[in-house]
């Protein structure tokens, strides 16, 4: 690609940012991720120990970053409206293999979407989680908070790298509007030692990446069989009513519906991503332990029950259910002669 023509993209994708700000409609970005496959655990990426983050500017924005990401109620009511905290579904403080962790994915924004032809930014991204995943209302572009979930992120995959690939040394600063994009740009450096041996796709679709797929299972799912999954294998922990447990204040056992869990938006209502969170990585610590349809089950079950309203709401179910809703979720679906989605009593920021 020539200069000029990158540079007329990049305008276009300037310009894409700024009218994506400018409107008031809520963007799609809780798209489902490709899932990678599982892979020997010596493959995954190991980041440099959180004592290793330096001193000084640069390392007390990581600092902030991992204290945001782990203690997301320190930020309830101004950017968070249920009881999560990001490390809840990003698990072992966004470092784990196969649950979506933070150095998997930040090697893979800026991302084109097809569905529109736009643009996410990491730090795009990053408000899509606190939008859908927190029922909150996200920073604004380029805030501190934004930026240190970046430099924290930046600062797991890049240590990992430079370990994998024997590259000595502090890891490399970056300023504020670098951070918050993501490194899968062309502008992005990359130490010569980790760019000869990968290139930007392989980058992005590092081994550990998301969450991955469960294998189909026999039966169709089924709520019911759920519910007695559910007992088995998980009202220990979350509750006979699904939510959670506070001890001394914290929601230590995080919810799994109602009005402290995630909307309607969220990436993980779709039955299909839950399933492969939970086959993964729940019950805590037993993983895998679950049979496939027993997670698909369970995952039916808690994703059957009301939740916040999708953000992207109106004031009618079946529009949101038409426009946003076109996958394996119970939005708009009549359960227990309830639809699901009309109850917006937890709504947020509230109106
Ligand atoms: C031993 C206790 C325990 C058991 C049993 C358990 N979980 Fe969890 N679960 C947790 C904890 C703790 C977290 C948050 C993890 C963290 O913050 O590191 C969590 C997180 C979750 C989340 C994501 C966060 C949220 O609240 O939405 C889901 C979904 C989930 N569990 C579903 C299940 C399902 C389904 C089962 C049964 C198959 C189950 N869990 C069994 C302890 C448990
Ligand atoms: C209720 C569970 C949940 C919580 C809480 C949550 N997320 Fe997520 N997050 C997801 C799911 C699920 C995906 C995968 C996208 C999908 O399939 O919809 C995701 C995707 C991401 C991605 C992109 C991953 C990639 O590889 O592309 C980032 C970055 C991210 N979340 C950051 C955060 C941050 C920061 C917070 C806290 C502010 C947070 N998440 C809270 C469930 C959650």
């Amino acid at each position: 690609m020539n200069f000029q023509v990158k540079n007329i993209l990049g305008a276009m994708v300037l310009i894409g940012l700024n009218t994506n700000a400018l409107a008031d409609e809520l963007p799609d970005r809780q798209q489902a991720l490709p899932s990678v496959q599982k892979q020997a655990e010596h493959l995954y990426l190991q980041s440099a120990a959180l004592a290793d983050i330096p001193a000084g500017e640069f390392g007390d924005k990581v600092r902030l970053g991992y204290q945001l990401f782990v203690n997301t109620q320190q930020l309830r009511d101004k950017h968070v409206g249920n009881e999560l905290n990001c490390v809840n579904c990003h698990l072992n403080a966004g470092n784990k293999a196969n649950a979506s962790p933070l150095w998997g994915a930040y090697f893979a924004y800026p991302a084109y979407r097809k569905k529109n032809d736009k643009v996410n930014s990491f730090e795009e991204r990053l408000q899509g989680c606190f939008t859908y995943s927190m029922n909150g209302k996200a920073p604004e572009s380029g805030s501190k908070e934004l930026v240190a979930l970046s430099a924290y992120s930046y600062w797991l995959g890049m240590s990992g790298l430079m370990l994998q690939h024997n590259v000595a040394g502090p890891v490399p600063e970056l300023s504020d509007s670098e951070l918050v994009k993501g490194a899968k740009r062309d502008d992005f450096i990359l130490p010569e030692a980790i760019s000869s041996k990968m290139d930007q796709n392989a980058l992005a679709q590092l081994p550990g990446r998301g969450y991955p797929a469960v294998p189909k299972a026999e039966q169709a799912y089924s709520p019911e069989r759920g519910a007695k999954v559910y007992q088995a294998h998980c009202q220990s922990c979350h509750g006979d009513d699904g939510q959670g447990q506070m001890i001394a204040g914290i929601a230590a056992l995080p919810p799994l519906w109602g009005p402290q869990s995630y909307n309607w938006g969220a990436g993980m209502h779709r039955v299909g991503t839950a399933a492969d969170f939970i086959y993964e990585n729940m019950p805590l610590g037993k993983s895998v332990q679950l049979t496939p349809q027993q997670a698909w089950d369970v995952s039916s079950y808690i994703n059957s029950q009301e939740r916040p309203q999708d953000p992207r709401f109106k004031g009618q179910v079946t529009d949101t259910q038409k426009q946003y809703h076109q996958h394996d979720g119970y939005y708009g679906k009549t359960i227990s002669g309830q639809v699901l989605g009309s109850d917006s009593s937890a709504n947020f920021p509230k109106k």
